[in-house]
């Protein structure tokens, strides 16, 4: 097992290139089953969850072919399987987009329940199965879900989601693009992953109408074609790297980004004193003075992120005053806070609330990333505490950073991936 050494208390400085999105990709390359031809992905992120990805394409019989670190080309003309086995779909929650695009291609699909984060609740997937349902298949929920589209084929229907979701958005949009007839989904997510999808469909021949606002039309086509698509940068990474410079203060330019989809970020780290400019596909973030409190709700785009949602209360740990952070998506985020109260900071959780009385300097500990996003707040922290800081459970945070440690120590950040036995410490208190 792998855990990180963090020597934190220094600012950082220099330049990262942002990878590509995480949960775009994870969506895209299942969305490469749907196509009767070659695809070549760009920009996709070098991340555990991609890996695992792409074996399971090459299980159901894709030819994939990595033609270098980023690039990747996926064939889909010879699938021989609508399984996919347990060992590696439960590793990963996305491998519910399989359920979708295996429906959409080929009328059916059994595919292991999603594996992923848990934030300690439950993460249902009712509205992906009530949209496949109305568009005529059955589905039986176990072990496997296992879906049949009725006569083999998905047929076009209304679906209004009971709440946003961003991954039933997607997945409908995939079961749908091969749909005989229109489908419509009302009160759809607008993340930019769910544009990127899109887009990535309609350039191999979908036809799909209003990705990025709450109502999106598909309407359904006989096949898809090959062609090459270049995946969008990730928002999520770039914030994070944001927050860790308003953390451990300095001067970082971020490059590569879509500045428009960092404004609900931007926004609360202007509130608290950070300058953010923007130039071009460049955000610059500096931060030397103090920081100053703000509240924070997490909501579904273009509200603030839920997946940035550790990230900015480990900085509001570290500002002046009263911090309020509601999260509005999920039940349960806050399993990070008792890490960071053993870091110093003072932060009271009820329900979705937390309460965060800012204090002046957080102290280095040992910690555990109790999965991918609070991870990443772990390494803020880190960053910010001087003194030697030690993360464990580090795998959750490469399921979906490319090469965290390469980049902060580019930018001048003291930290370490080491081995270490799984005897040295106790066993992880959630696995996700
Ligand atoms: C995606 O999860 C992301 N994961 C999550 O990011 C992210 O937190 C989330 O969207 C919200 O932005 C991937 O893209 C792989 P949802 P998803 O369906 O699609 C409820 C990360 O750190 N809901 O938008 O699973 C659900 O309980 C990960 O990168 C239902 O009730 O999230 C939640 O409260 C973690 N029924 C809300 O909707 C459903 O059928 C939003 O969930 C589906 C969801």
């Amino acid at each position: 097992m792998q855990k990180y050494i963090v020597r934190g208390g220094r600012p950082l400085s220099g330049e990262v290139h942002i990878s590509g999105a995480k949960n775009a990709a994870v969506a895209i390359i299942p969305a490469a089953l749907l196509v009767d031809g070659v695809v070549r992905i760009e920009n996709v992120p070098q991340i555990s969850d991609v890996t695992v990805l792409l074996k399971i394409l090459e299980q159901l019989g894709a030819n994939v072919r990595l033609l270098n670190p980023t690039d990747v080309e996926i064939d889909c003309t010879h699938i021989h399987t609508t399984h996919v086995p347990q060992e590696l779909a439960h590793k990963l929650r996305a491998s519910y987009y399989l359920i979708g695009a295996l429906l959409g291609r080929f009328g059916s699909a059994e595919v292991s329940m999603p594996g992923g984060c848990n934030f300690g609740g439950v993460r249902p997937i009712d509205q992906h199965v009530k949209g496949f349902a109305a568009m005529g298949a059955t589905v039986r929920e176990g072990d496997f879900i296992v879906a049949n589209a009725e006569g083999g084929r998905m047929k076009g229907a209304n679906i209004y989601l009971d709440v946003v979701s961003v991954g039933a958005t997607m997945n409908i949009m995939m079961a749908a693009a091969l749909a005989e007839g229109t489908t419509i989904i009302e009160n759809a997510a607008k993340e930019p992953h769910i544009v990127d999808l899109a887009n990535f469909l309609n350039l191999m021949g979908a036809n799909i109408k209003g990705a990025g606002t709450d109502t999106i039309r598909i309407y359904g086509v006989d096949s898809l074609h090959g062609g090459a698509y270049a995946i969008i940068p990730d928002q999520i990474e770039a914030g994070t790297y944001m927050t860790a410079v308003a953390a451990a203060g300095g001067e970082v330019l971020l490059r590569g980004i879509i500045p428009k989809h960092m404004d609900c970020i931007t926004a609360k780290l202007q509130e608290m004193g950070v300058e953010v400019v923007e130039e071009g596909d460049t955000l610059l973030i500096r931060r030397s003075g103090p920081l100053a409190r703000t509240n924070v709700k997490t909501l579904p785009y273009p509200g603030f992120p839920t997946d940035m949602q550790p990230q900015i209360t480990t900085v509001l740990a570290l500002a002046q005053g009263t911090s309020i952070v509601t999260e509005g998506v999920w039940d349960n985020r806050y399993r990070y806070v008792g890490e960071l109260t053993r870091m110093g900071a003072q932060i009271r959780v009820e329900g979705r609330t937390a309460v965060v009385e800012g204090v002046s300097h957080l102290t280095p500990a040992t910690v555990q990333a109790f999965d991918l996003r609070a991870g990443a707040a772990m390494i803020v922290a880190a960053l910010a505490a001087t003194g030697t800081s030690e993360i464990l459970n580090v795998q959750y945070i490469e399921r979906g950073y490319e090469d965290i440690i390469g980049k902060l120590r580019s930018l001048g950040a003291d930290i370490e991936s080491v081995e270490y036995s799984d005897q040295e410490v106790a066993a992880p208190r959630q696995i996700g």
